[in-house]
């Protein structure tokens, strides 16, 4: 009997043991999260917007001529691409520095990840659905954007680039061209 009861006791303050674990882990989980959103500004996007990815190509925002970057009227940049297996359109993305930019981006096909890197970019682009993202680029730099999300056999193969340059540069560029990338330098 008494053998019975310590064997009781001995549970009960492994499950109590366990239990605390748990709750840390829970509580640790929590934490990074909300300091991830306050710290780095990640947050889920305001609302869902979805777009054909049969007909992206076809028409409306995605269509070719309408990828790269977009100066708006308030200053800020809106950057438009679309995720396809195993590769990004545009391949190289043109930002200014210490401007607000918008992300815009889509799937053509299956999910892929959308990271740039040193950065609070990091989201999925889904078929069907539009991911927005707001950010800004301190100085200019030259940055990896890899998908993070396997898509298929060449998936380790997909990557693009962001190439962030000086506002006067990017004004320049904005002067003859009405959707900037840095495809061909
Ligand atoms: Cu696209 Cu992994």
């Amino acid at each position: 009997m008494t053998e019975h009861a310590d064997s009781a006791t001995v549970a009960a303050r492994m499950e109590r043991r366990w239990g605390t674990v748990s709750i840390g882990i829970i509580l640790a989980l929590v934490f990074m999260a909300a300091y991830i959103g306050v710290h780095q500004g990640v947050m889920p996007q305001p609302r869902v917007e979805t777009v054909d990815p049969r007909t992206l190509h076809i028409a409306g925002e995605f269509i070719e001529s309408n990828l790269g970057t977009a100066a708006e009227p308030d200053g800020s940049v809106t950057v438009r691409a679309i995720g396809q297996q195993y590769s990004f359109t545009p391949q190289c993305i043109v930002v200014p520095a210490d401007t607000q930019v918008t992300i815009r981006a889509t799937s053509a096909d299956v999910i892929h990840g959308f990271l740039i890197e040193h950065s609070n970019v990091n989201t999925m682009l889904v078929p069907g659905y539009i991911s927005t993202i707001v950010t800004r680029f301190p100085a200019p730099s030259e940055r990896l954007m890899p998908c993070h999300e396997f898509c298929g056999a060449g998936h380790e193969g997909m990557w693009g680039r962001i190439k962030v340059i000086n506002k006067a540069a990017f004004a320049k560029l904005a002067a003859d061209q009405r959707r900037m990338t840095c495809v061909a330098q």
